[in-house]
């Protein structure tokens, strides 16, 4: 997830692209830059870091510039340094390209281009746009803005993947033009001048009024003149909305909180993490991981590493893993790993799960387990990480970037890579055809499925309110269901500062009912059908004790006589429920918490990355 602005009229050009692009800086800060247009043509400036260290390079000679495009990126293909930072140029010098999305088939296109004579200078998926139009032009030295217009057009049919670009060129010299395709990107319109960004409070410092840019749309943009059209060339009308929110929730694209917007981008970060890894025939391919079917018959035993809701994704991952490719899997919280002199040795494969790829005391477990011969492979979100640059392989999770401390959107990206990794290594094995597609069409149904559940957050809102004078809450689950109440109880407490607790809901008769009476609440995850039954005894024994029952059921399965409330989620396979079950808990945290008035995207004691042991 990057983010990208842009500018044409009659305000200094750069100043106000990146004015307007410290508004996106929450969509990534490992590098920016910016193009623009000057007398001897395209000038770029870049800097490795955040958008600050950028403006430390722009002085008064930019300012007679009327047109710029500038990014701030998130690292996802090559690492994050100042050479892999957006805008990228042709050879010519005469493109600049900023990108936000993935060009999946970028390595294929690279290759095409070198051999007709391209020389690449970053490692990015983004800079065979700028090649790739150079390549569909006239040979000719007089080329105009409609043979400009139409190479571009071409480039863009052939990219693979999403993609929202903003484009500047010595050929169309008072103009940006841009595109969209799976990634966002919306047009402010100002009086003589024209903005462009990935998100609308990005513009919302000049104007209210915005095009929102559907997939497959292109824009020519002077500063008086704004013309949409299709990648055919189809000119299209498009709504101006008038945009009307408070300007203060900008930066978090108009919610109070990041951690609920983070939760809203679970569809996104879900359908992103899945982009690539499935093959037509439903097979999946992880080009990363690069695992020699001889490696993999040598493995004989699987060792999961994390901290906190990294580690909770590691004991879903465990029971998938299991029941997939039937070796031993283990998942252990990283501190202890360390210190327990663990069996690892060159037959074991150990996966360190990591949103950050930073945490002290996964990198230290990590070390730990190469120095005793174990293949390592990295579950990270963070490109360039130490993690991921540190492990035998890896494979990215595609949340962007996380700002609130609460880990949310990681989690799913945890849970759907640990899914995908479990397919493919058993694919060729245990795992029969039928088996596998049904698990991927699952996965691919996720999204929607996501979007369901959080078109009905009024009714999980009003729930957090009604358990609000709770002050003591349990999680239970059998199974699959046990993993999930771990991080949800988790959330509860790192956020709202209340007790909350997990347990396999058949251990509360082995004592912890001890603690249940009245204003005691009971979340009871029923999503599992091979346990449903004996987890129904369960939080009957609780209900009893006259503790408050929620239960977090599937739709259409019946609701227990033992619910005093019920969260309804939809279906999917068995191991894939926890990504579902924890999107309502999730917003149940949240809105407890903000009942409750906590700091939700920076609780107490806590800090999103603890690098040390
Ligand atoms: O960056 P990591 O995934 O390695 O972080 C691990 C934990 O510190 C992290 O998940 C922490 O538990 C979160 N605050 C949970 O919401």
């Amino acid at each position: 997830m990057c983010g990208i602005t842009g500018y044409v009229g009659d305000r200094p050009a750069v100043k106000t692209a990146i004015k307007n692009l410290k508004r996106l800086e929450y969509r990534g800060y490992d590098s920016s830059g910016v193009a623009y247009s000057s007398a001897t043509g395209i000038e770029v400036r870049k800097s490795q870091g955040k958008i600050a260290n950028l403006e430390s390079l722009i002085g008064a000679e930019t300012d007679l510039s009327t047109v710029a495009i500038s990014h701030t990126r998130w690292a996802t293909h090559g690492r994050p340094n100042e050479v892999n930072a957006h805008p990228h140029k042709d050879c010519s010098g005469k493109i600049a390209v900023v990108h936000n999305g993935i060009v999946e088939n970028y390595a294929i296109l690279r290759q095409q281009l070198k051999i007709k004579g391209h020389e690449f200078i970053s490692d990015t998926d983004t800079e065979v746009i700028s090649h790739l139009i150079e390549d569909k032009l006239p040979a000719s030295d007089q080329i105009t803005a409609k043979e400009f217009l139409l190479a571009t057009r071409q480039a863009l049919k052939e990219l693979s993947g999403s993609f929202a670009v903003g484009i500047i060129s010595d050929y169309i010299p008072n103009a940006v033009f841009v595109a969209r395709k799976d990634s966002p990107l919306v047009i402010g319109l100002g009086e003589g001048e024209n903005f462009i960004a990935s998100d609308i409070p990005a513009v919302m410092a000049f104007t209210r009024r915005v095009i929102v840019m559907e997939d497959g749309d292109c824009a020519y943009i002077e500063r008086n003149s704004v013309d949409v059209f299709n990648l055919d060339g189809e000119r299209l009308d498009r709504n101006v909305l008038d945009v009307t929110w408070d300007d203060i929730s900008a930066e978090k694209g108009g919610f109070d909180h990041f951690m609920l917007k983070e939760i809203f981008e679970e569809p996104r970060t879900v359908r992103d993490t899945l982009r690539g890894h499935i093959l037509e025939n439903n097979r999946v391919e992880l080009p990363e991981v690069k695992f020699t079917t001889e490696q993999w018959n040598h493995i004989r035993r699987i060792t999961i590493v994390g901290c906190g809701t990294a580690f909770h994704a590691g004991l879903v991952g465990k029971r998938l893993l299991e029941q997939l490719i039937r070796r031993p899997v283990e998942a252990i919280v990283a501190s202890e790993f360390r210190y327990s002199d663990p069996i690892v040795d060159d037959e074991t494969l150990v996966i360190l799960i990591s949103q950050s790829g930073e945490t002290a005391d996964t990198l230290a477990a990590m070390r730990e387990a190469r120095k005793k011969g174990a293949h390592t492979l990295g579950i990270v979100n963070v490109v360039g990480s130490t993690l991921s640059r540190e492990a035998d392989a890896i494979l990215y999770t595609q949340a962007g970037p996380e700002i609130g401390v609460a880990s949310t959107k990681a989690y799913l990206a945890q849970l759907v890579a640990l899914s995908l990794l479990a397919i493919y290594l058993s694919q060729d094995h245990l795992l029969t055809e039928f088996d596998r597609n049904k698990m991927i069409t699952a996965l691919k149904q996720l999204p929607e499925q996501i979007e369901e559940i959080l078109g009905g957050c009024s009714h999980i809102e009003d729930l957090a309110r009604r358990l609000s004078s709770h002050s003591c809450f349990f999680f239970l689950g059998r199974s699959y269901d046990y993993a999930a109440s771990m991080e949800a109880a988790l959330k509860l407490k790192e956020i709202s500062y209340i007790h909350a607790e997990a347990y396999a809901a058949g251990e509360m008769k082995h004592g912890p009912l001890a603690l249940v009476e009245p204003g005691v609440s009971i979340i009871g995850l029923c999503t599992q059908p091979a346990t449903n039954e004996k987890m129904i005894s369960n939080l009957k024994e609780v209900k009893a004790r006259e503790g408050t029952i929620t239960t977090v059921i599937r739709k259409g399965d019946e609701v227990p006589d033992c619910a005093d409330e019920v969260i309804e989620i939809p279906i999917t396979e068995d191991a894939l429920m926890p990504v579902l079950a924890m999107v309502p808990l999730q917003l149940l945290s949240y809105y407890f918490a903000r009942e409750r008035g906590c700091s939700i995207d920076q609780p107490r004691n806590l800090a999103k990355s603890v690098t040390v042991e």
